[in-house]
């Protein structure tokens, strides 16, 4: 997995769009590292996501999650990795993702995306009537992923058919 600009193959998307699943078979189809960086905010911090969000609020996350997305983007080791949906909010993030290899949205409709996170409590963007808040931020959020260099529509498509077109991008960029 080399290559010139960047050796990086970052996922973003909106939450339940399959980022962790996806990124753990890419991770071993390119025989390289995976990071995932709500799992090192949580390593790095000793919190649950849930705890920051209560105890610092959103934008107190979004200061951690940008100083992790940074120190894990500066690490030479080519690897693939998942980011939080929210990741792609601030500019400056978006930036560093965009210059440190290639950015893969992974976008699904509404009704998928409630299906796949209904039975996790875990987000706190979620909480309370977690259909209503996903169409919110959907909204909110409908144009947050169209800077990245490619989409994939994983609504109808199982992880291993979003890797293989992940793949195809992926090998023609070599
Ligand atoms: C968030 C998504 C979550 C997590 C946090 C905020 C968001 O990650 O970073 O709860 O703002 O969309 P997943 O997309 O992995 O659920």
């Amino acid at each position: 997995m080399e290559r010139q600009h960047g050796n990086k193959l970052i996922l973003v998307g909106f939450m339940g769009t399959g980022k962790s699943t996806v990124s753990k078979l890419l991770a071993s189809r390119l025989e390289c590292k995976r990071v995932d960086v709500d799992e090192r905010i949580v390593s790095s911090t000793g919190h649950a996501i849930s705890d920051i969000f209560a105890e610092s609020g959103e934008e107190g996350f979004r200061d951690i999650e940008a100083r992790v997305l940074a120190d894990i983007l500066a690490n030479d080791a080519p690897s693939v990795i998942a980011t939080g949906g929210g990741a792609v909010l601030r500019e400056a993030n978006r930036d560093l993702m965009l210059a440190s290899g290639l950015v893969v949205a992974l976008t699904a409709d509404a009704a998928r995306i409630i299906d796949r996170v209904q039975s996790d409590d875990a987000r706190p963007l979620l909480q309370g009537d977690a259909a209503s808040r996903v169409n919110t931020l959907l909204e909110q959020r409908k144009h947050a992923y169209d800077f990245a260099h490619i989409a994939v529509d994983t609504t109808s498509l199982t992880a291993d058919e979003v890797v293989a077109v992940i793949m195809e991008h992926w090998g023609k960029k070599q």
